[in-house]
């Protein structure tokens, strides 16, 4: 079979609810992916984030097949000998209390809202059924109804409703709309991307997060970060919260926690929080379970080891000045934005309408692999493990297509 084959296959089978890109992936290495015909790409999107530690990382392999043999699920109606270990070590690796494990980043997101509920009746004493989260425009944190309640994306919330009520929506990156949707004493959280991924890497003023995290708790409202895409060294540190030293009420994390291996996420908090909830009221079959946790020890002993968000850092600084010397010679392309390896080209509209998801289709022809947000917006978010000369490799490759767009 080959890739029309396989492009076939999942067009009469499955559901239509992607678009991708036409490329059939079939194996992949560090920052390297080859297609079923054996053509090799760069990844430049890691799996929206997932694949920090690359493709195929032996350490994270071998914690994971090691594992399979001996005990993959138990269910959290008993207990088993890798959880305890785990909690032990994430909740020290960030410093927090405890960690709620569940597996894909909206549960997360999900747990954290939960969470925040709970604890406003609990604990801080807000009416029953009267508690209010804020979120900021253009935030994405999933698509359960939860989590596209609070979306201003109307592709991805249109035609679904009812709504989740309880929700307010405030724009991102103004302190004085948060400082207004505070003033309400049924506020429980502030839930926030510290840099928003989906919405086209969007990255606030600096201090933003900070005063946020201040004005927050003044009026003892808890600050949920969901880092999720931000994470795991994407940003050039541990934490994007670490660039403003915020430490999170309710700290999300998903993706990388795995490198890409298997569906890991975790909610860390502190015990006035997290114990609010209580046996039955929360929880998942899968979340917790003794794969999941060798393997996200793996994966997180592998950021510290190989010094992911370092490397991150200094690529990063490396691809912004390269891009920017393109932006100046192609006015096509009309902002690079970012921060560590989440970053993004932002393309103005062409004479001839060309958009940046014929940039995308361009670059895979060049052997690089990224996807549009937004129809004039391209995210560059390559494995945390790429070098200096491949990085120069990327940039050779985004200026030869982008020389042919005007
Ligand atoms: C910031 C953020 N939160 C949550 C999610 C949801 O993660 P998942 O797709 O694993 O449910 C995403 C996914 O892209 C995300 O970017």
């Amino acid at each position: 079979m080959n890739s029309k084959d396989f492009i076939k296959l999942e067009h009469r089978y499955g559901a239509h609810n992607y678009h991708p890109l036409e490329v059939v992936l079939a194996r992949g290495k560090g920052v390297w992916l080859w297609d079923v015909e054996g053509k090799k790409y760069m990844d430049f999107l890691s799996a929206y984030s997932a694949v920090n530690q690359g493709h195929g990382h032996p350490k994270i392999l071998k914690a994971l097949t090691e594992q399979a043999k001996v005990l993959t699920l138990t269910s959290r109606a008993f207990y088993n000998n890798v959880l305890g270990l785990y909690e032990k070590f994430v909740t020290s690796y960030f410093g927090y209390d405890k960690v709620l494990p569940m597996n894909t980043g909206v549960e997360g997101g999900e747990t954290a809202v939960k969470l925040a509920r709970k604890w406003a009746y609990t604990v801080k004493g807000i009416p029953n059924n009267k508690a209010k989260i804020i979120f900021a425009a253009g935030n994405f944190w999933g698509r359960t109804l939860a989590a596209i309640s609070s979306s201003t994306d109307p592709e991805c919330k249109d035609g679904f409703g009812p709504y989740m009520p309880g929700y307010v929506v405030i724009p991102f990156n103004n302190l004085k709309a948060l400082e207004k949707a505070l003033q309400d004493p049924n506020v429980a959280a502030f839930m926030v991307e510290p840099i928003q991924g989906e919405a086209g890497v969007v990255v606030p003023n600096e201090g933003y997060l900070r005063q946020a995290y201040e004005m927050c708790r003044a009026k003892n409202v808890l600050l949920i970060c969901d880092e999720v895409q931000t994470g795991l060294g994407r940003t050039g540190k541990m934490l994007a919260s670490d660039h403003e030293k915020v430490k999170p009420d309710i700290l999300i994390l998903g993706k990388a926690l795995s490198g890409g291996v298997l569906p890991v996420s975790a909610v860390l908090t502190r015990d006035e929080v997290m114990l609010s909830i209580k046996p039955g009221q929360h929880g998942s079959t899968f979340g917790g379970n003794p794969l999941a946790c060798r393997v996200a020890i793996a994966a997180l002993e592998v950021i510290k080891e190989e010094k992911l968000p370092q490397n991150a850092d200094r690529m990063g600084k490396i691809f912004r000045k390269e891009m920017q010397r393109l932006s100046d010679e192609y006015p096509v392309i009309n902002k690079v934005r970012g921060k560590g390896l989440l970053n993004a080209m932002v393309i103005k509209p062409t004479k001839s309408g060309k958009t940046a998801w014929e940039v995308c289709v361009e670059l895979k022809k060049q052997g690089l692999l990224a996807k549009p947000t937004h129809g004039d917006i391209i995210r560059f978010a390559p494995p945390l493990v790429i070098n200096e000369e491949q990085i120069h490799w990327a940039v050779d490759k985004i200026g030869k297509v982008i020389k042919n767009f005007r």
